[in-house]
């Protein structure tokens, strides 16, 4: 199946004035889903915000379904979040951590989850454990089956970092997960939406994302994916009275499927939005969404290695749309602001952000350029004509 291009394009009308290279950041949303957010948006000015919700009871259902489709799980194991981290962190503090568990991470993990690592050490007692990356900036599979032991109650990995081109082997680490029966939640911030993700196939518990980058949705939205099997081991650490139902004076009841992790109060027209964005890259094929991408991402890397003084910085195979590189002798926020000046927006990616992996492997910030299926091989040639000519 290929992809059509010029409606793509069309439906992404910022496409005409700009470049944009700043998907892995927040990529451009395609009019039905800015149609979608706006025609809600209306609706409660015109009828007032619980009317329009209920009134567009299919749209958020839509929201379940279509994340259900995408994922292979069932509606009752998707959730709604205003964020990935707010959706990472609601999981991640349902776990029943005792002092002296361990946290099974990657050096590539995205810092404010490492941050949430750091915060349970401090007041949990929790270790945590990093297992390095290889040469090729892939996790250490080999390390960490080794580092696996009786200590260990959770695995977290990101799989797509924010950092580097690279994919880690989400679905091996899944494998070993379930041959020790260790929770494991999987950050697919960067990935959703990029790549073809099946829970079943990557062997998670527990997955969550964020609506504005690879997925196209609105900012401001976000979602979780909770194994059903899994729920009774979680507890959430807030409820209120969407997440549960108050049955007397001193009783209650939590939801018995995932939304016991959703607030009653959320961004509603982002919640419509973010089915529609879901539905807009299903309508296309995440297989061919991801063949596309990852064909452009490696004709720009392709390209950039032909810029003298260009250093790129992927060198594996298993590579995603984020391309990272330097320009020798010139910083990479100068760069990124000739670049935005000319029509191109790119990302800096900041030391301090990526301690374990960035900071140890760069000395100084670098540069970002993340490919969407709407961008194409003339734009990539021009943006390298660009940074040459800086
Ligand atoms: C790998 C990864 N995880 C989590 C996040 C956080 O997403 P959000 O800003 O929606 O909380 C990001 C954002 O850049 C990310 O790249």
């Amino acid at each position: 199946m290929s992809l059509d291009l010029l409606r793509i394009r069309t439906e992404t009308p910022a496409c005409k004035h700009l470049i944009h290279f700043n998907n892995a950041g927040a990529a451009l949303s395609p009019s039905p889903v800015t149609q979608a957010v706006l025609a809600y948006l209306q609706r409660e000015q015109e009828i007032g915000g619980y009317e329009a919700a209920a009134e567009a009871h299919a749209g958020l259902e839509n929201f379940y379904n279509a994340f259900a489709q995408m994922l292979g799980c069932s509606p009752q194991e998707i959730a709604y979040a205003d964020s990935a981290t707010h959706a990472w962190n609601k999981l991640f503090n349902a776990i029943d951590f005792e002092a002296g568990q361990t946290i099974l991470t990657g050096q590539s993990e995205y810092a404010s989850n490492y941050l949430a690592f750091l915060h349970l050490a401090k007041y949990k007692g929790v270790k945590i454990k990093v297992i390095p990356n290889t040469e090729q900036g892939i996790i250490d599979l080999s390390l960490f089956e080794a580092a696996i032991d009786q200590s260990v109650k959770l695995i977290a990995l990101t799989h797509i970092p924010s950092q580097s081109g690279v994919i880690h082997p989400a679905q091996a680490i899944g494998k070993l997960a379930r041959h020790h029966n260790i929770l494991y939640l999987l950050d697919a911030c960067q990935s959703v939406g990029q790549i073809e993700l099946h829970v079943d196939s990557l062997g998670c518990d527990m997955l969550t994302g964020t609506g504005r980058k690879y997925l196209r949705g609105p900012r401001g939205t976000g979602f979780l994916y909770l194994k059903e099997s899994c729920r009774e081991l979680l507890e959430p650490a807030e409820i209120d009275l969407h997440s549960a139902a108050w049955t007397a004076k001193n009783s209650y009841e939590i939801r018995k499927d995932a939304r016991q992790y959703e607030s009653f109060e959320c961004f509603v027209a982002g919640k419509i939005g973010l089915g529609v964005a879901v539905d807009y890259a299903l309508n296309i094929g995440l297989d061919v969404i991801e063949q596309r991408v990852k064909r452009l991402a490696a004709h720009l890397r392709a390209q950039l290695r032909h810029v003298p003084n260009v250093q790129v910085h992927e060198h594996g195979t298993q590579l995603s749309g984020i391309v990272t590189f330097n320009k020798q002798d010139k910083a990479a926020e100068a760069l990124h602001k000739y670049l935005q000046i000319r029509g191109f927006n790119t990302s800096v990616l900041r030391l301090g952000n990526s301690q374990l992996d960035l900071g140890q492997r760069c000395q100084a910030d670098i540069n970002r350029a993340s490919v969407h299926y709407y961008n194409t091989e003339e734009e990539i040639d021009r943006f390298c004509a660009t940074v040459d000519a800086f």
